[in-house]
């Protein structure tokens, strides 16, 4: 014990050191081995309780806590450091010949008789990373750099809650292990939809997010976004003896690694290439992007034998998959006005099938890319699917004339109202800085409408446009002034549609001042944002009143948003729009209480099954939907808890068989007793 921490009662030091084993614990159930034994909440209890013993006794706050994984003070830059071993790279082939001419090398430099086995893994988009453990706690993560240096992103790669900050199962004093960290697409979806919501250009692809979320400076935004990681390698490290692939994989699990269970060992080189075209058709389902195999050698002493070349090992290939690419011509290039005036181009394209969808669109993310393109309309162009989500443009193909086409120019002015454009200082973007530019107006209407905001129904695209070109309507205040005769006429409404619409903007007066907040558009403040706001000042007026100091000590609420907000309540502008809302009699205070904080049973499915003693069905059911939970029918993977009652049959040993997990009305009630 060091001095430092002596005077700690023992107690206090005993719980830290329970907690932080019980969290680690439960976070390696939860994200490497995918079987969770308790819910979020119990888990955020527990954090939480760390996290004030930790900020009470700060010495008792080691650099392996689980509350690191929360991210820490923002760095100035990153340091760059030598690899220990260096991370070789290794040769890519691209058709199933290369592939056996590699074998063909491989017995050729073996002993007579020997037999290969090869291990075939999926090769991960993302980016490669080592990682360092010294008595089995991580110290340093650097990424594969130019192979010799790479940079030291520890802090960011602590917040990946699939990296072990410690280690299980005896681990060697000093242990290197290699992987790849990469972003789900679901998290990619996650935080794109949390972009658009915010008004902000979607990320293009998993890899690209990766590598920029890798190099944050912030840990703390790093945490926000989940880094996934597979390990598949231990550095050789003077000592250690693994005889085979299949070893060092064995021991990366059970030192509580996440390692890809998605492997095969082959015996032939044709075994290897039937895996080769299977995951060439199945790769699309898989919800993490590959760009290819691994064929790795099993043996370690058949490896040693084959050695290496100057650049990379002769015992590994990768086989990459065809990209799909398809070819199309560009009709042309329209601009786009976005709600916060942002101006984007898009690539209007010949339908083309590309896969599985048919393509003609592809953003171009902004003039200088376009620039730097050379794209011209009339060219043909290669479309790829970036990331699978949102097609891009490759380049133009040049037998096509190109020479003689004429250069795209990006605009100057708003192609909507004509105002002069503005270079965004903060970024790649131009913009619109006219409030009142139609296409803008029309944006934030369509906004201010949408479902996750004052869900007016009936306020669809097209009466917008004809609203706002009618000068009728210039900010949401004048729908509330907006009468059913008007509508008729304006659009040759049937009366029965144009009161739907009327009656549909009238609902949307009550609703809440989070909904209100998040239409409004502020920059930076989306659904979320909105609603953490609403939470802490309940009246339009107090965040109105509050000062960029008071915004930004919210816990949540950080320097950019605290400085759009208040920049927004300063704008007279602004001032005179909720005045109008208000007098239009909008509720410009948060109605209800809320439940506050999160629900125990958030996010969670729950099939009860079997005779209960103490609830009905129902009763159970809106008990579920009062936590937070989605009461579900049938038993299936995405179950997360079965209720068995007396003479559960089918469903129990459906819910047995998929690993479920099962409780009984008693222990159920148990957990639903701790916060109701
Ligand atoms: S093995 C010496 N296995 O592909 C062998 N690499 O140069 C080291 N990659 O960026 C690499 N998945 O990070 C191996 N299952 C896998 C992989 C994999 C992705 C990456 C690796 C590196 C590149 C290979």
């Amino acid at each position: 014990m060091s001095s430092r921490t002596k005077n700690i009662p023992k107690k206090i030091r005993e719980r830290v050191a329970d907690l932080c084993e019980q969290l680690e614990r439960h976070n390696r159930l939860y994200y490497v081995e995918a079987q969770p034994e308790i819910f979020d909440v119990e888990f955020d209890a527990l954090l939480r309780e760390l996290q004030n013993l930790e900020a009470e006794y700060s010495v008792l706050a080691t650099p392996d806590s689980p509350t690191q994984r929360v991210g820490g003070e923002p760095l100035d830059g990153f340091e760059t450091v030598d690899h220990a071993v260096p991370m070789l790279s290794i040769d890519n082939t691209y058709t199933y010949d290369e592939l056996r001419k590699f074998d063909e090398r491989v017995l050729k430099g073996l002993k007579e008789g020997d037999a290969p086995a090869y291990v075939v893994e999926l090769k991960l988009d993302g980016v490669a990373i080592a990682l360092r453990y010294e008595k089995g706690t991580l110290v340093r993560a650097i990424t594969r750099g130019d192979g010799v240096r790479g940079d030291d992103v520890t802090k960011n790669v602590q917040t990946i809650r699939s990296v072990p900050l410690k280690l299980e199962g005896n681990p060697p004093g000093t242990l290197e292990v290699r992987g790849e960290v990469f972003m789900r697409r679901q998290e990619l979806e996650r935080i794109n939809e949390l972009r658009e919501k915010e008004g902000e250009a979607p990320l293009a692809n998993p890899r690209n997010t990766t590598a920029g979320t890798l190099k944050m400076l912030d840990s703390k935004e790093v945490a926000k976004r989940r880094l996934d990681i597979f390990l598949y390698d231990i550095a050789p490290i003077e000592g250690a003896t693994l005889d085979s692939h299949q070893d060092t994989l064995g021991r990366l699990e059970r030192y509580g690694f996440s390692v890809n269970p998605l492997r095969e060992v082959c015996s032939s080189i044709d075994a290897v290439i039937a895996q080769c075209d299977a995951w060439d058709a199945q790769r699309r389902d898989l919800d993490y992007e590959t760009d290819g195999l691994v064929v790795k050698l099993d043996n370690q002493a058949q490896r040693e034998r084959l050695g290496a070349t100057s650049k990379s090992p002769r015992w590994v290939i990768a086989y990459k998959f065809p990209a799909d690419v398809a070819r199309t011509k560009l009709l042309g290039i329209s601009v786009q006005v976005g709600k916060s005036g942002a101006i984007t181009p898009v690539a209007e394209l010949e339908p083309v099938a590309l896969a599985g969808t048919t393509v003609k669109r592809a953003s171009l993310y902004n003039f200088e890319d376009l620039e730097r393109k050379d794209l011209r309309v009339g060219d043909i162009v290669e479309v790829q699917k970036a990331g699978e989500i949102i097609p891009q443009i490759l380049r133009f193909v040049d037998d096509e004339g190109h020479e003689n086409l004429a250069a795209f120019k990006p605009p100057t002015e708003c192609p909507a109202c004509g105002t002069e454009l503005q270079k965004d200082p903060e970024g790649v973007f131009v913009r619109c800085l006219n409030l009142a530019c139609p296409a803008q107006v029309k944006e934030r209407l369509a906004y201010y409408a949408s479902r996750g905001a004052m869900d007016i129904e009936g306020l669809g695209p097209a009466i917008i446009e004809s609203l706002v070109d009618s000068g009728l309507v210039k900010d949401p205040s004048d729908l509330y002034r907006l009468k059913a005769e008007t509508l008729q006429e304006l659009d040759r409404m049937a009366e029965k549609s144009a009161q739907n619409l009327i009656d549909g903007i009238g609902k949307s007066r009550t609703q809440s001042l989070s909904r209100l907040l998040n239409g409004l558009g502020i920059r930076h403040v989306g659904g979320a944002t909105a609603e953490i706001l609403a939470n802490h000042f309940r009246t339009m007026d107090a965040l109105a009143k509050a000062t960029e100091e008071e915004l930004k000590d919210i816990h949540e609420v950080g320097e950019i948003v605290a400085a759009t907000v208040a920049d927004f309540f300063d704008t007279p502008e602004n001032q005179a729009l909720i005045e109008r809302l208000r007098n239009r009699g909008l509720t410009l205070e948060e109605a209800q209480e809320t439940d506050g904080g999160p629900k125990l049973f958030e996010g969670k499915t729950f099939v009860v099954t079997g005779k209960l003693e103490e609830f009905t069905r129902d009763g159970m059911h809106s008990l579920i939907k009062k936590l937070g939970g989605r009461p579900s029918s049938s038993v299936s993977k995405k179950t997360d808890f079965l209720v068995a009652g007396a003479d559960a049959g089918s469903k129990l040993k459906k819910a047995q068989e998929l690993g479920v997990a099962v409780l009984t009305e008693s222990e159920f009630l148990a957990k639903a007793e701790t916060t109701s």
